[in-house]
């Protein structure tokens, strides 16, 4: 995958959910046509300047918001960032919570993610003649997170939770009662629809990757809240997305954009097949 850019060194991207369809602050703006090997990105990428450094974005259901999370063209969209030159992703989404404690209006930086998606998602880079394993033990950049969660605390007044555990579900259905009341059994804290396979996409492309949750919602298990609809996590994105905006100033601000991470040299000790058999 190559990482070369016509357009000076984009260094960080941003990949905005339902409810994030543009950046406030945002000069020399240009939108880009990036064609990829796994089709087009959702929409044409908005690349600009914040606070000085070269940051690329892009809604992941598309400008109107178009694509569901099934359809999100993951692959293009990774590969995308990362021929821009990018090395940094922060992924912006709406969530619903599994517990009390995590209020709509609160953001989140999830350190795990529990897959509860379906086959239909291509979650992978390598699955065509080379068999590649990357670690996912810590599927969210250990150095991003901790930087994210500093720069949604200092930039916005909306309670922060510096971790938790991100269940990605199909959809595009919401959950029943039962599969919520599980997935709190289970130790489970916010659900959503799409962190996988952008994480796992991201970490095979040695980006670092970090997710700002955005509550919107309880889901459907507190009896005495309303359950989650389209139209209830759409009313809280609209008063959500003015704190993940001012938490991505303030991160981009802060943030050490030439940063070494280990997440950059992570194929190295991930591909099985002998470089031998690679040039057969
Ligand atoms: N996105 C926002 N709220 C959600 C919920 N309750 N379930 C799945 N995805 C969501």
């Amino acid at each position: 995958m190559s990482s070369d850019s016509d357009f000076g060194q984009i260094q960080v991207g941003i990949i905005g959910g339902s409810g994030l369809y543009d950046l406030d602050g945002l000069t020399d703006v240009r939108r880009l046509n990036v064609p990829t090997p796994y089709g087009d990105p959702s929409d044409t990428l908005v690349v600009g300047s914040l606070a000085g450094v070269q940051v690329a974005f892009l809604p992941r259901h598309g400008r109107d918001h178009r694509i569901t999370p099934t359809h999100v063209p993951a692959r293009a969209n990774i590969h995308a960032l990362k021929s821009l030159g990018v090395r940094q992703v922060i992924s912006v989404s709406a969530v619903g919570s599994l517990r009390e404690d995590f209020r709509p209006g609160d953001l989140v930086v999830p350190d795990q993610i529990v897959d509860r998606t379906g086959p239909r998602r291509g979650t992978s880079f390598f699955d065509g003649n080379v068999v590649v394993h990357v670690p996912f033990g810590e599927p969210f950049c250990t150095r991003l997170r901790p930087e994210l969660v500093n720069a949604a605390r200092a930039g916005s007044p909306a309670t922060v939770h510096p971790s938790g555990t991100y269940c990605c579900m199909e959809g595009p259905q919401f959950s029943t009662r039962a599969e919520s009341e599980l997935y709190r059994s289970w130790g489970l804290d916010i659900i959503g629809m799409t962190a996988v396979p952008e994480a796992k996409l991201a970490r095979e492309a040695e980006l670092c990757y970090a997710g700002l949750a955005l509550v919107t919602d309880y889901d459907c298990w507190r009896a005495d809240h309303e359950d989650v609809s389209a139209k209830g996590v759409a009313a809280q994105m609209r008063e959500n997305s003015a704190a993940a905006k001012a938490s991505l100033a303030t991160l981009i601000k802060s943030l050490d954009v030439d940063a070494e991470c280990s997440c950059h040299g992570v194929l190295a000790e991930s591909v099985i097949t002998p470089l031998s058999a690679l040039s057969d």
